[in-house]
């Protein structure tokens, strides 16, 4: 090599060196300490930090973390990010300058995440892009745009009947154990190949539930598009507080690319305890059920973020699914209640339905989607247009029928018509149909083809049904965007009348 090159190279880095040392600027920073005064179940009482900021980090120790939550003239109440054991009194608290944030991108696809952004997985550190704040102003109302495209669960009942859209917010409420998460689950699972990135945030669950979630995830293959953040019931309150908020920044980035994402909140009436439990902690004057007073803007603080933006703006959407848990069917409780009022609609699942073995246990009459309904792709006007008023009807006549009332011919058939109705609405788990299939078995079921079929015998007449379509007709894809008027419809009764009297 030439000595004049190797030269200019030692001359350049000379020069770098000297121009680093003449910007740097060695500045003495008084760094703010403050002394804990007490601490108590994940909740630490400080003095000191005369200029912390409302929701700042904080640090109690090497690796606990805190957050500002209280600001007080002589003391800041902060809620533990980490476990307080072996925190004391007189122990130095140390200020950040930032605020919570978290990491996103598309290095947490595929992650199982703590709402901090560290890694549950064993699978090593997260590659991240960037880090967004936990807490973020909701998009303004100038920048969104109307629903207008569906967010498919694969699931009959929910799909036809309270259609959910994509940029929607809508409520699972029900109460425990009947089947509030397998709908969330089941509705991730069928986003394969849909584009929708899915973000399941479990807040306050029993680590079982968790991994079963986890695992059943990993072998539908959601993985892949799925970020999962999680925070055990036995988790700090603070960490159990900041969750969504955390799971929705992490959508927040991919929606403001322009793509569309879809978060489950699982479950926020634990949200709301871990965040009662923390305001009593900081002698916070409770309200109803001792919750405090702004228990109702936590939650609408954190749906506003969901939303559809404009198409100047991206036009990527942010569909929210909270659920959340009600005890022996009250939804007229505080949490519901507010988080009725906050979403665009709400599926109830009732237990009476889950055990005469109605499943999904959704409550067609309490259920109701404010919005979806402009969304719903265009076979559903045809064959679902009324379905939801002659189930309505069926219900009612059915009540009356226990009464073992006389009917005349005209009842009888509404009765009968309507339990082949219901019947044709059960959905197994693990089983979601396309917009093409559910249009072609709701298209039989309303016209009355599965008449000879018996009732115990549908679903698996359904089976057989989808199972001959597909090879007569292929995906079904057209199927769903066919308009109501389409010649097709005509034929296509023809056919699916022909298969199921074959049937054996
Ligand atoms: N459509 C369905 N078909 C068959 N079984 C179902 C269906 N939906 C839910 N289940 C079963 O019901 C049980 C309860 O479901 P899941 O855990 O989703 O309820 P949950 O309301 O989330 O319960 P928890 O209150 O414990 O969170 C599970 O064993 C699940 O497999
Ligand atoms: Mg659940």
């Amino acid at each position: 090599m030439n000595n004049g090159y190797l030269e200019e190279i030692m001359n350049q880095a000379v020069d770098g060196v000297r121009r680093g040392l003449e910007s740097h600027d060695p500045k003495m920073e008084p760094e703010e300490i403050g002394r804990i005064l007490s601490v108590a179940q994940g909740v630490v009482q400080a003095k000191g930090m005369r200029s912390v900021g409302a929701e700042e980090l904080l640090m109690l120790g090497p690796d606990v973390p805190g957050m500002a939550l209280d600001i007080m003239p002589d003391s800041v109440g902060i809620a533990l990010l980490g476990s307080g054991e072996g925190l004391s009194a007189g122990d130095e608290v140390v200020r950040t300058g930032r605020v919570l944030d978290v990491p996103v991108g598309k290095g947490v696809l595929g992650r199982v995440i703590t709402p901090l952004g560290k890694p549950l997985d064993g699978n090593g550190l997260i590659a991240s892009e960037k880090r967004l704040a936990v807490e973020r102003e909701a998009p303004l109302i100038l920048h969104r745009a109307p629903v207008d495209t569906p967010l498919q669960t694969g699931i009959k009942v929910i799909d036809t009947l309270i259609p959910i859209g994509r940029g929607q917010r809508e409520l699972i409420v029900g109460d425990r154990q009947t089947g509030k998460t397998a709908i969330a689950l089941d509705t991730i699972c069928n986003q394969k190949g849909a584009d929708v990135i899915c973000i399941y945030c479990a807040i306050g669950q029993r680590s079982s539930s968790v991994a079963r979630a986890i695992e059943e995830l990993k072998r539908r293959g959601a993985m892949d598009y799925t970020v999962v953040v999680v925070v055990e019931g036995g988790d700090p309150a603070g960490l159990q507080y900041i969750a969504p908020y955390a799971a929705t920044s992490i959508g927040e980035y991919f929606m403001h690319q322009g793509k569309d994402v879809l978060v489950v909140y699982d479950d926020l009436t634990r949200h709301a305890q871990a965040y009662r439990q923390l305001s009593l902690l900081l002698r916070r004057p409770p309200g109803r059920e001792a919750f405090p007073g702004d228990i109702f803007y936590i939650h609408s603080r954190l749906l506003e973020r969901s939303t559809r933006l404009k198409p100047e703006q991206g036009g990527g959407t942010l569909t929210a699914l909270p659920i959340i848990e009600t005890e022996a069917q009250n939804i007229s409780a505080y949490i519901p209640t507010n988080l009725i009022s906050i979403t665009d609609g709400q599926i109830y699942l009732n237990p009476d339905l889950f055990q005469k073995g109605t499943l999904p246990a959704v409550d067609v009459g309490v259920s109701v989607s404010r919005v979806g309904g402009r969304a719903q792709l265009p076979a559903y006007a045809k064959v679902a247009g009324d379905l939801r008023l002659t189930y309505s009807q069926f219900q009612e006549l059915e009540a009356f029928a226990r009464f073992g009332t006389r009917m005349d011919e005209d009842t009888r058939a509404k009765l009968d018509h309507g339990l082949r109705v219901r019947e044709i609405l059960k959905q197994k788990r693990f089983s979601p149909l396309t917009a093409g299939q559910q249009a072609a078995v709701l298209l039989a079921v309303t016209k009355g083809l599965f008449g000879p079929v018996d009732l115990s015998r549908i679903l698996e007449a359904e089976e057989h049904l989808l199972g001959h379509l597909a090879e007569s007709r292929g995906d079904l894809d057209s199927l769903a965007r066919a308009d109501r008027d389409d010649p097709m419809w005509d034929g296509l009764v023809d056919e699916i009348r022909t298969i199921l009297e074959t049937m054996e």
